[in-house]
């Protein structure tokens, strides 16, 4: 009988590679929480499991999306992404799927906060500096962000919206804040916001300038990140942004392979030396309670009503 069928095919799963498609460039924080993933769930998937991250960038994330929400049903090609999968809901107008409907939700795995970051050009150190000087200059700076969609952009978009300065910065989109960090060490842009997870280990080094961070409250736990104030406590009126990422399915994986998929998910987020590596670089491994497909799916609807308000505030869309 067919429950038979899908038993024998869960129990065999997975007999060959399982790709991660990660949406931006390596070398990046989507595809560094994707590496680090695929490490941690090789052991609790079992068959010796072998997972490949494939990089699918342009677009916002949008393509790789696409790649997923249209690759068979069988649980050898998932999506990791980020906010984006809420975001680019209301900012793209034409998308090729949809977040809510298209996919099998397996869980969230991350929280992230992010700095605002400067080249270490700029003739400013502390965040009011920074403010002070890009008014001085009429609000020109080149920002850079990995695509319309992106946490970087979405960030940047609230930045900008939030110290009137909309108007007159020029935006610069990479494939990814892997490639786009290369060039604000190298000062060939000025400003970027990026996930800690990115930044961290370049504002040690002291390759970059770190002006604040995101969320609501400073990072004062953090060794490194301590030391940057919140941009809400620089003014910025209930600023607050928190990166998270999860794991999708195309639509219609059967509900064995996604149980066994979960369950790896589960165990691998539970793995201290993944808590570890993601807490040195400022993230947050999630609970149980979001990684479970309904708890995440309620999340990602939840987003993607606060983001649509906060998109159509800055009244920017995609095509
Ligand atoms: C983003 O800005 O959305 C990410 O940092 C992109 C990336 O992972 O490169």
């Amino acid at each position: 009988g067919t429950t038979l069928a899908v038993g024998a095919f869960a129990q065999a799963f997975p007999s060959k590679p399982v790709t991660f498609v990660v949406p931006f460039a390596a070398g990046g924080p989507t595809d560094l929480v994707a590496r680090q993933l695929a490490e941690a769930m090789r052991k609790p998937l079992g068959n010796n499991a072998n997972i490949v991250v494939e990089n699918t960038a342009g677009a916002g994330g949008t393509i790789a999306a696409t790649r997923v929400a249209r690759a068979p049903k069988d649980g050898y090609t998932l999506l990791v992404w980020h906010i984006g999968m809420a975001a680019t809901d209301s900012l793209y107008k034409k998308k090729q799927f949809s977040a809510l409907d298209d996919f099998e939700y397996l869980g969230a795995i991350n929280d992230v906060p992010m700095t605002l970051l400067g080249s270490n050009k700029l003739n400013a150190n502390t965040y009011r500096d920074f403010e002070a000087y890009i008014r001085s200059n009429g609000g020109k700076l080149n920002l850079a962000h990995a695509g319309l969609g992106s946490a970087s952009h979405i960030c940047g978009l609230m930045w900008q919206h939030a110290v009137k300065l909309d108007k007159s910065m020029t935006t610069i989109a990479y494939r990814g804040t892997g490639p786009a960090m290369n060039d604000l060490i190298g000062g060939q842009v000025d400003v970027m916001c990026d996930q800690t997870t990115n930044t961290t280990s370049q504002i040690e080094g002291g390759r970059v300038k770190a002006f604040a961070v995101t969320t609501a409250k400073p990072l004062s736990n953090h060794p490194i990140l301590k030391h940057y104030p919140s941009l809400q406590e620089m003014g910025l009126k209930g600023f607050n942004l928190t990166i998270w990422h999860g794991m999708y399915a195309p639509k219609g994986t059967p509900p064995d392979v996604l149980k066994k998929l979960n369950d790896a998910l589960k165990v691998a987020l539970k793995d201290p030396e993944f808590i570890k590596r993601q807490e040195e670089l400022g993230a947050i491994v999630v609970t149980d309670d979001r990684v479970t497909p309904e708890g995440h799916k309620k999340f990602v609807a939840n987003e993607i009503a606060k983001l649509k308000v906060v998109i159509d505030a800055a009244g920017q869309y995609a095509d």
